[in-house]
């Protein structure tokens, strides 16, 4: 990265190795993170035509997240640190969506106060940006979280509806393809919260309801595809909805003037074209920047190295991988 402009960005997609098992094996996801971590790295500097001699400062991922596949990361950045004595700049995963609009340098600077929805397989979470992030403190995603989900994410919820109705795993992408050929009133799925003094989620009930609809329909013998495209409709109109009641409410509380979507279900049709109602400028990443990448992370580190926020040589060789980070990293 130089300045805000991406030079090179190589994602290696674990999706494949996992899929066979239905989700994410943390034994499986370190070991190929190790495997490929050189290779997609230097990579990454071949394509930029950058020599690691010329880098500014490396930026790595210090959680949250599974913390094996975190330690192959920062033990990486480290050892690339010290080889070339540069500093070492961590950062949060979320705190790298939260920038990764502004990797569309089409994207005007935002009005603010902006509401940033951060909606990914982990996280459903609510901020409300008051000074764009060049100026956010180091307790920013702590001090500014309006609401978040009480159980599931939205994305956990979009997967596991998917694995019950049988598309393969992440199967975000696939309920939002199949509810195109589907009815999303055939089915009538709860949508737990709706009290507008509860600025918080909750996505747990639904894949129980969803398990019940599918059992039903397996005792019948009537889960055809039809049937399974409904249901795909049905909960993405009911994860969509959750999502857009909470995210109107947190809009007229705080007086947001725009709204930034990101994180993994960003990605989804139905809620980008939902987004358009409510009124205000809506910022949402490219597409290559929705899904976990490391470009958010270059420019979420960028903002940090120049607020000086980063670990000089050789002080960053204590840095640690967070699962839960519980405050500022
Ligand atoms: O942000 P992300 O890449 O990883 C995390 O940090 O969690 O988000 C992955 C999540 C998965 O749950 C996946 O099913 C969901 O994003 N996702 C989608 C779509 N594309 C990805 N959910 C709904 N509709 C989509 N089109
Ligand atoms: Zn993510």
């Amino acid at each position: 990265m130089r300045g805000q402009t991406v030079l090179s960005l190589v994602t290696l997609s674990q999706i494949k190795i996992h899929q066979p098992f239905g989700g994410v094996v943390p034994e499986i996801a370190s070991r190929s993170h190790l495997e490929w971590m050189n290779t997609v790295l230097f990579q990454a500097l071949a394509d930029a035509h950058v020599e690691p001699q010329n880098l500014d400062g490396i930026a790595v991922t210090c959680g949250p997240g599974l913390v094996g596949a975190l330690l192959v990361g920062v033990s990486a950045a480290k050892a690339l640190a010290y080889a070339y004595k540069k500093p070492v700049i961590p950062v949060h995963h979320l705190e790298g969506h939260a920038v990764s609009p502004v990797l569309d340098t089409t994207t005007p600077s935002p009005e603010l106060p902006q509401c940033l929805a951060i909606v990914s397989g982990g996280h459903t979470q609510l901020l409300i940006d008051r000074t764009g992030p060049a100026q956010w403190a180091p307790d920013f995603l702590w001090a500014n979280t309006v609401a978040r989900s009480r159980d599931d994410a939205a994305g956990e919820a979009f997967d596991k509806s998917a694995k019950l109705l049988g598309f393969p795993y992440p199967g975000g992408a696939w309920i939002d393809r199949k509810a195109r050929e589907g009815n999303p009133r055939a089915f009538s799925l709860p949508r737990p919260l709706p009290e507008k003094s509860i600025p918080d989620f909750s996505f747990s009930g639904l894949k129980t309801a969803i398990s019940l609809e599918v059992q039903k329909l397996q005792e019948a013998r009537a889960l055809n595809p039809a049937v399974a495209a409904d249901l795909a409709a049905s909960v993405q109109e009911a994860i969509v909805d959750m999502l857009m009641r909470k995210i109107r409410l947190a809009v007229a509380n705080h007086e947001c003037r725009s709204l930034a979507l990101v994180g993994g279900v960003a990605a989804n049709s139905r809620l980008r074209s939902e987004l358009q109602t409510l009124g205000i400028p809506v910022s949402l990443p490219l597409p290559e920047y929705c899904t976990d990448n490391a470009a958010m992370i270059a420019l979420a580190g960028r903002y940090r190295f120049e607020q000086g926020r980063f670990l000089k040589f050789p002080e960053f060789v204590s840095l640690n991988a967070v699962a839960y980070p519980k405050g500022p990293l």
